[in-house]
């Protein structure tokens, strides 16, 4: 059985329910880019909102991190990761979990206790020193040289700094090396490597301070990747069974092998492919482009066929689309709508390398010339030829020169890149590293006026099909996607303002309720990814105007979001408009 199934198995066994993963472009945050950890689609519920599947859940996540790109080539980062984690939401505490967690890992996966260390919060002015979880190790059998006290840096999730719910943890260790264990665990020793993070959420961060929670929660997070690696008994993660058959299709494609200088290439390969085929293969709707998630997602494959390149694939052959193949065939069990998604998958990812394979040996030609005839230094100008001609994202230009030991005037290529006004993606990095969901005061108004935009439109542009297709809500303005084809009039856009701002003075009242998933599709209630939701959903009805699906937070009352204002209406993509929006 894989590790996965172990894991859901073990947990409900423990009386938790399964819940299933999110999709990893979140739907109803949007503040970030990607889901970065399992917790992330839960934060409503672990700051106090009922889950309407109890307070014991257990999942798999899909997971996306791109804050570490360059680190991908070496033998344990990757952008696309499963996470594991079962959660307490104001159940259980540190007995139960610690216990658990020290059962499935000895007696279900079998891990010998003698290699096994953990590490627990040392203390702050929040909180004191966590002995009480280290007393529940010791009567587990962990030694007490096995067990370090570690401060805010290592023992605090997320961070001090980061905004949602927090608290300190405890994370366990394993031995990765075939060298004798030593007695003593010493956290700077690297063959200890993580595989466990035991969260104790006990506070919810926010501008004011840290505010502790009405009720105690836990949270874990276990990295599918890497303990598969552990479990297999391997020290590089792509050759665990998990990469395994990529990296052999690579090898085949290629006619290298995996090892020396050909590793980094290959595993960036069958990283950043992984990863496309998983964002592109899910119902959000990404595609290669210049903004946000599809900026990522572009340059993962232009980097992925620029190292194809490298080794010798044939770019235009058939080695992309078997790779995805081989994804979709591996991961559709998990996740079914990589199955549905096939096609369009393949389509997307076809016409984006279509597209860059076009230019990529003339640029890569054009880069080399430049490099012969630098001095040191690639300037922005020639940066900016290679992105606008080519389609190298400055990212690519970067890592070329680095392997030729030069340097890019980055800065330079951004002014020449805003100055032909192309869309910046530092919009997009920005609200990658902004971390967890924002769902302060201001952006809580922002989504309860999401909900009434959505209404609204339906009823001024008389088509009850006009659904959302996305929306991003930052402290500043909302944004809102959806499908229209044409531009709005001037009166359009005053009557949807006069109509919301009208709903808004009748003060109305938002109500929540949970209900059976079919039920609220019955009753009329919108849903953006339907088949995605759980057997029971929280629907959120807004007087008599609006119901969604939804996991909130929202105001109680419209009067609470003031007055409502179209900034811009414009296109977003075929098909598509978008709105912004702010609330004054
Ligand atoms: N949320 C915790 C983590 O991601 C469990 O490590």
């Amino acid at each position: 059985m894989k590790l996965k199934d172990l894991y859901i198995d073990f947990f409900l066994s423990k009386n938790h329910k399964q819940i299933p993963s999110s999709p990893v472009v979140p739907e109803n945050d949007n503040t970030v880019l990607f889901n970065t950890a399992g917790m992330q689609p839960l934060t409503p519920y672990l700051k106090g909102e009922t889950h309407p599947l109890g307070k014991r859940l257990v999942d798999y996540q899909k997971c996306v991190r791109t804050n570490d790109l360059d680190a991908v080539g070496d033998t344990t980062h990757h952008t696309f990761f499963e996470m594991l984690g079962n959660w307490s939401l104001g159940d259980y505490f540190k007995k139960e979990s610690i216990s658990w967690s020290f059962e499935f890992l000895t007696e279900v996966l079998n891990i010998p206790i003698e290699k096994l260390a953990v590490t627990v919060f040392a203390g702050n002015e929040l909180v004191p020193r966590d002995d009480e979880s280290a007393e529940i190790w010791k009567s587990l059998g962990i030694p007490e040289e096995r067990i370090s006290f570690l401060g805010v840096d290592d023992n605090w999730w997320p961070n001090m700094e980061m905004h949602g719910p927090c608290g300190p943890d405890t994370e366990i260790f394993y031995w990765r090396s075939l060298d004798p264990v030593p007695a003593k665990h010493d956290p700077d020793d690297d063959r200890w490597v993580e595989i466990w993070n035991n969260v104790f959420m006990q506070y919810n961060h926010d501008e004011k301070g840290f505010i502790p929670l009405e009720h105690q929660n836990v949270d874990t997070g276990m990295g599918v990747e890497r303990t598969t690696a552990i479990l297999e008994g391997v020290t590089d993660n792509y050759i665990s069974s998990i990469f395994k058959p990529y990296i052999s299709l690579i090898e085949q494609y290629s006619g290298k092998k995996y090892e020396n200088e050909y590793m980094p290439s290959m595993r960036i390969i069958a990283d950043h492919i992984r990863a496309i085929t998983i964002i592109i293969g899910e119902n959000s709707g990404v595609k290669p482009s210049n903004t946000d998630q599809g900026y990522i997602v572009r340059r993962l494959l232009r980097r992925a066929i620029r190292h194809e390149n490298k080794l010798g694939i044939n770019v235009d052959g058939d080695f992309l689309s078997k790779m995805v193949n081989a994804i979709i065939d591996d991961y559709k069990v998990y996740y079914p709508e990589l199955e549905t998604n096939r096609e369009n998958t393949l389509n997307i990812i076809e016409a984006e390398k279509n597209k860059f394979t076009r230019t990529l040996e003339k640029g890569l030609k054009e880069f080399n010339k430049v490099v012969s005839c630098a001095n040191g230094e690639i300037s922005g100008e020639t940066a900016f030829h290679l992105y606008d001609t080519f389609g190298f994202p400055i990212e690519l230009t970067v890592e070329l020169a680095a392997e030729k030991s030069l340097k890019v005037d980055e800065k330079g290529f951004e002014k020449k890149f805003k100055a032909h006004q192309e869309l910046s993606r530092a919009g997009a990095e920005g609200k990658f590293k902004s971390g967890l969901a924002g769902t302060g005061e201001i952006e809580t108004r922002y989504h309860t006026a999401t909900h009434l935009l959505n209404a609204a439109l339906k009823v001024v542009l008389e088509d009850e099909n006009i659904h959302q297709m996305g929306s991003n809500i930052t402290e500043e303005r909302m944004r809102f996607d959806f499908n229209f084809d044409r531009k709005l009039t001037d009166e359009e856009k005053t009557k949807i303002e006069d109509l919301i701002n009208s709903w808004i003075e009748a003060d109305l009242q938002v109500t929540k309720e949970e209900m059976n998933k079919n039920d609220a599709v019955k009753s009329g209630a919108e849903a953006m990814f339907i088949e995605k939701y759980p057997d029971m959903v929280t629907v959120y009805t807004i007087g008599d105007v609006s119901k969604e699906i939804c996991t909130g937070p929202h105001v109680t009352h419209t009067k609470e979001l003031n007055h409502f204002k179209i900034k811009k209406e414009e296109a977003s993509s075929a098909g598509v408009r978008r709105i912004k929006a702010i609330l004054d």
